[in-house]
């Protein structure tokens, strides 16, 4: 039976976050993308440039709410994917963390239900479970991801305060909720007195045509967004976007009493770099090379995988979502794995709950070579 719970912070976020730089492991369970993915001629160029011909306003305080005109050509992309916006309805946050914090701190008080998938973003289950609210799991099913009458119960139900959902590509799942199912959540959401915070880090990696974010079926009023630059552009540039909702004022003063504002010189270089048009072609490349490497591991998971491993095919993206019997001693596949250079990312921290057995795997951070040797040494110890 599905109930609320509190989520005990284990702070094992320092030590994912810590092991993600060690390398003398295979990294499979790395949550960023591939360093070749990165635009560093494009960025080196955006920086120098920045200096050259912004310098005293690049690297000079400037308003808690970031780059106007960062947010001006945010809020043009926004609108090709169906997100009306002005700048001044926008907050630039450090990275896609700082708003989910905010937010989530914003619209949820101790003791409020807080509904999220399960499996979810564990940085998030994190944060809910710091900021003292219960933690309503919603089940993932596959890689459509939730089910819509299992949400419609359980929030008709409980009532939850917040939702806070991955809809694109979801981190672990690699789940997308489709366009029809989106917008039905806004309408029970509206119904059920649920705010929506939609974490949309990994929508512009999306290959589904015509995908729009929830936000897009809504003015604000229902759902408030985030999203950043990490996995299209720099997770090391730490620049991400809040759109609060229909006032930004409590969410930017909440940013300015954390850090006063988010970094000038990464605001003003993305916004050359932007401005330059070259994230689109860059966008290009990186759905090509994901498809390639999510190609490359499913061929390999399939031949060297025991048959009663699941994979859940997302429609884009580099994460990798095996579902495995629950027969598997994951724990022990775990540190015989770490013994071997392998590492991996184990479903139970990702769980809200009970745990299915679950495996996370980056096909885009390793090379090639190390991708397939991970994953035909994963696949012995799983057969095992
Ligand atoms: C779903 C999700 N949200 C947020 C983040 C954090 O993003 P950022 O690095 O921009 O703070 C990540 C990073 O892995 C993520 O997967």
């Amino acid at each position: 039976m599905i109930a609320p719970y509190t989520f005990q912070p284990k702070g094992r976020l320092l030590d994912f976050m810590r092991q993600a730089g060690n390398p003398e492991l295979i990294n499979l369970a790395a949550g960023l993308p591939s360093v070749h993915c990165v635009p560093k001629a494009g960025l080196e160029r955006a920086f120098a440039v920045a200096l050259a011909e912004n310098g005293d306003e690049a690297l000079g305080y400037h308003v808690p709410d970031g780059d106007v005109r960062l947010r001006e050509l945010w809020a043009e992309r926004f609108s090709r994917r169906g997100i009306r916006i002005s700048a001044d309805q926008m907050v630039i946050t450090t990275g896609c963390s700082q708003g989910l914090h905010g937010m989530i701190r914003l619209l949820a008080a101790p003791g409020d239900v807080v509904a999220c998938e399960a499996p979810a973003y564990y940085a998030t289950l994190e944060i809910m479970g710091d900021l003292g609210v219960r933690v309503l799991p919603i089940p993932v099913r596959d890689s459509e991801g939730i089910d819509f009458d299992i949400v419609q119960s359980l929030f008709r139900r409980f009532r939850p305060k917040l939702f806070v959902v991955c809809s694109t590509l979801s981190n672990p799942s690699g789940a997308t909720i489709p366009n029809d199912v989106r917008k039905q959540l806004v309408e029970l959401c509206r119904e059920t007195g649920t705010r929506i915070l939609e974490d949309e880090i990994y929508g512009e990696l999306s290959e589904v045509a015509d995908l729009q974010p929830i936000r897009a079926f809504d003015d604000g009023s229902v759902v408030s967004y985030v999203t950043s630059f990490s996995k299209t552009v720099a997770p090391g540039v730490r620049v991400g976007v809040c759109l609060p909702g229909p006032d930004s004022n409590p969410f930017a003063l909440y940013k300015c009493q954390q850090d006063m504002h988010s970094a000038t010189l990464c605001e003003v270089a993305l916004r050359r770099y932007l401005e330059r048009g070259e994230l689109d072609t860059h966008l290009e490349f990186l759905r090509r090379f994901n498809r390639e490497r999510r190609e490359l591991a499913l061929r390999v998971i399939r031949e060297h995988f025991p048959e009663t491993a699941r994979v859940w095919e997302p429609a884009g993206g580099f994460l990798l979502w095996v579902e495995l019997p629950p027969t598997i001693r994951l724990e022990k596949v775990y540190q015989e794995g770490l013994r071997r250079k392998i590492t991996f990312g184990q479903g139970t921290a990702f769980y809200t709950s009970e745990a299915r057995p679950g495996i996370r795997l980056n096909c885009s951070r390793p090379s090639e070579g190390e991708l397939v040797q991970g994953l035909q040494t994963l696949g012995e110890l799983l057969r095992r």
